[in-house]
């Protein structure tokens, strides 16, 4: 499998691979502050929801290096605040980054001079944990898929959730990696995913390093490509899933759900528990990150659309539990998701 620097720890700083430059150029950027961290994870050097939350744990971890270069602070908590609070604010939908961040928080207490290593410590084991989450949602969710006779199965998915888009592996291509390790005969329709292209630019290229077959269409041709048979299943990650399974992905996600619900194909989302909101009691409580008019008005740096049209550019949607066919998580597999066997997943 292709392994990527998504974002580690390298000598004192947080290495990142440059995902705005992919596919044509795979580059590394290193930052040194909260500050800085939170400028990639707003301008979209990494993206992706645990991905963020990686970033921001390094994010916490490299700011305490940095002010313990001056001296060991009084109150850590006082002195990390600016930059934690930065962090907190460069992107609102993704639940994963303040997840991070208040794991790290309590880190900040106890002994003052350990805690710049700690903060380390605790943002490696996220990484980790992450990676190892994808691997157990990976396994789980290859033995819920259909199995076709006489063919290959065939699943659409939609934006990148693979290893780009989380410390390693990924959520929905960490399900169709594992499917292509157990079944071999398994093909990919990745939808290119206006407006920001992650599955054009990210998904292609990752399943195509790791040889894995797969074909890109658009985000319109979904409902086409389902009416002709040619999708088995539909996979997706998510950026915050509600305390009753409404869960929120890339712009488009919905759509897809409601054109899978028409042709009586499942529809599945991968998740690490991290992701889960418990807070929001359902999807309308989720914060939707509307972005630049640019990104819809303009299509790789050139003016698609005319002068002085209004845009409307949310980056998410929200799609209602009740169209999840099975919401599938390292502690298990959710079929048909709603409060009560979310709860249960959190054993209370
Ligand atoms: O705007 P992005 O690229 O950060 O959006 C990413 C997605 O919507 C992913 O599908 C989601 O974060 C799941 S990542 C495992």
């Amino acid at each position: 499998m292709s392994i990527f620097d998504v974002a580690v720890w390298n000598n004192g700083v947080v290495r990142m691979l440059d995902q705005r430059l992919l596919p044509q150029e795979e580059s590394y950027l290193e930052f040194a502050s909260a500050s800085e961290v939170a400028e990639a994870i707003r301008d979209m050097v990494v993206r992706g929801a645990p991905a963020i939350g990686c970033a921001a744990a390094f994010g916490v971890a490299v700011e305490a290096f940095r002010l313990a270069r001056d001296g060991i602070p009084v109150s850590w908590s006082l002195a990390m605040a600016p930059g934690m609070e930065r962090l907190r604010l460069a992107r609102p939908t993704a639940v994963n980054l303040v997840w991070a961040l208040e794991r790290m928080r309590p880190l900040l207490e106890g002994e003052p001079a350990l805690v710049p290593e700690r903060l380390l410590a605790e943002a490696e084991q996220i990484r980790q944990e992450d990676i190892a989450s994808c691997r157990v949602m990976g396994r789980l969710g290859a033995a819920i898929l259909p199995r076709p006779q006489g063919r290959p199965l065939a699943i659409m998915t939609h934006c990148n959730a693979g290893a780009l888009a989380t410390a390693g592996y990924g959520t929905a291509l960490g399900v169709i990696r594992a499917a292509v390790e157990l079944y071999k005969d398994v093909v990919v329709f990745a939808t290119e995913t206006r407006p920001y292209l992650q599955g054009a630019r990210l998904t292609a290229w990752e399943l195509l390093r790791d040889g894995i077959d797969v074909t890109l269409m658009t985000d319109s041709m979904a409902g086409h490509a389902m009416s002709r048979g040619l999708i088995d299943v539909v996979v997706v990650g998510a950026d915050r899933v509600a305390a009753n399974g409404d869960a929120a992905n890339k712009i488009g996600t919905y759509v897809h759900a409601v054109l899978a619900r028409r042709h009586a194909i499942p529809f599945m989302v991968a998740c690490p528990l991290s992701t889960i909101d418990r807070n929001a009691v359902s999807g309308a409580q989720i914060p939707i990150e509307e972005r630049a008019p640019e990104e819809v008005t303009h299509c790789l740096g050139h003016r698609s659309a005319a002068l002085g049209v209004k845009v409307f550019n949310p980056a998410f949607d929200v799609t209602p539990a009740e169209l999840v066919s099975a919401l599938i998580t390292e502690q298990g597999v959710v079929h048909a998701p709603n409060t009560e066997k979310i709860r249960g997943l959190f054993g209370c």
